[in-house]
């Protein structure tokens, strides 16, 4: 599965993204992490105390990378949401895999990569969405197994929406705090999850008691887990990074709604491709003002290429 955490700032979405994360390797998944934020906290949330490598200071080598001998364009070319063809590389989960092992940082058996942050001679010169293409990319050519987990850490509100990178995953969790302000969220993303059918799960967060709970659902429908204020997560934020095993019976069992949703989200590789290339001629057309039609391969199909490699190595 692949699922990106998404909702107002402040809503909770690095403390689900990081928790889900440690709910799915505990229960055998393979976890890659992807912190797409421009505050990148999603390493710390997991325990990482390192640095991570910024993929998106070094989004030239990921291209030239995943560019393969793909002979429809060159590196210059290539763009964030220039689809895969033949001759393209793709990353997988596999730890040797050349993506796994450059740019990403083990944690308690999972591991966690980020989009990085703009860096500080940059400042109101790059914008932000020019580092975590370097994610959008990545998505565009991996090939994930059913049974592995991919959580992407979003930015804040709506400015999810900024990028092709929630059409790259299986399903988006909204996160929502009983307030409407938190609401309204919801509301700018309804329309977009609908055109571009997208399911959308939605989490109560911070819910004190049946009134919150009853509030949120009101508007948004049955919700698929609700969690309350959790002092496991705050004495995390004391700095205390307790150990995933003494989590609260109450907070797991969410989790696990959480993973039981998301688990019966089907994978659907030829929606995804098609999402892709639909995104890859707005969005270079928007920016370039080019055809790109020539990018994409007419003979390639994703669907093919990752049924075949996924047949292979199970
Ligand atoms: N269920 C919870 N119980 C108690 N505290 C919580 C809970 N969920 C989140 N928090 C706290 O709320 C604050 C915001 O959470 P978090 O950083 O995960 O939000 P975010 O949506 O990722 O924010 P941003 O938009 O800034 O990235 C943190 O201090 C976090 O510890
Ligand atoms: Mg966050």
């Amino acid at each position: 599965m692949r699922i990106a955490f998404v909702g107002k700032g402040g809503s909770g979405k690095t403390t689900l993204a990081s928790l889900f994360s440690q709910y799915a390797a505990k229960n055998n998944s393979r976890v890659l992490a992807l912190d797409a934020d421009i505050n990148q906290h999603l390493a710390s949330a997991l325990g990482y105390t390192g640095e991570l490598k910024s993929m998106g200071e070094d989004i030239d080598t990921i291209k030239g990378y995943l560019r393969g001998d793909n002979p429809l364009f060159t590196l210059s070319g290539m763009h964030k949401t220039t689809p895969p063809g033949s001759g393209s590389h793709f990353v997988t989960l596999d730890e040797a895999d050349w993506f796994m092992d450059r740019y990403t940082a083990e944690v308690d058996g999972m591991y966690v990569a980020g989009a990085g942050a703009i860096p500080s001679g940059n400042v109101g010169v790059r914008c932000y969405h020019g580092l975590n293409g370097a994610i959008e990319l990545l998505l565009g050519h991996m090939i994930d197994r059913a049974e592995d987990t991919v959580v992407v850490d979003m930015t804040a509100g709506a400015d999810a929406f900024s990028s092709s990178l929630f059409a790259k995953v299986d399903a988006l969790v909204l996160v929502v705090e009983p307030t409407m302000k938190s609401l309204s969220v919801y509301d700018q993303f309804l329309p977009y999850t609908k055109e571009y059918d997208i399911p959308l799960l939605v989490v109560g967060n911070k819910i004190l008691d049946a009134e919150d709970k009853q509030f949120v659902e009101q508007r948004v429908g049955a919700l698929v887990a609700c969690i309350g204020n959790s002092l496991f997560v705050r004495a995390r934020e004391r700095g205390v990074m307790i150990d995933f095993n003494q989590i609260d019976q109450a907070l797991e069992s969410q989790l696990a709604a959480i993973f039981e949703s998301v688990s019966s989200v089907p994978r659907d590789w030829a929606v995804l491709e098609r999402k892709s290339h639909l995104f890859h001629k707005r969005s270079v057309h928007s920016w370039a003002g080019v055809s790109v039609e020539t990018h994409i391969d007419p003979h390639f199909s994703l669907e093919r290429y990752a049924r075949g490699y996924l047949r292979q190595v199970s």
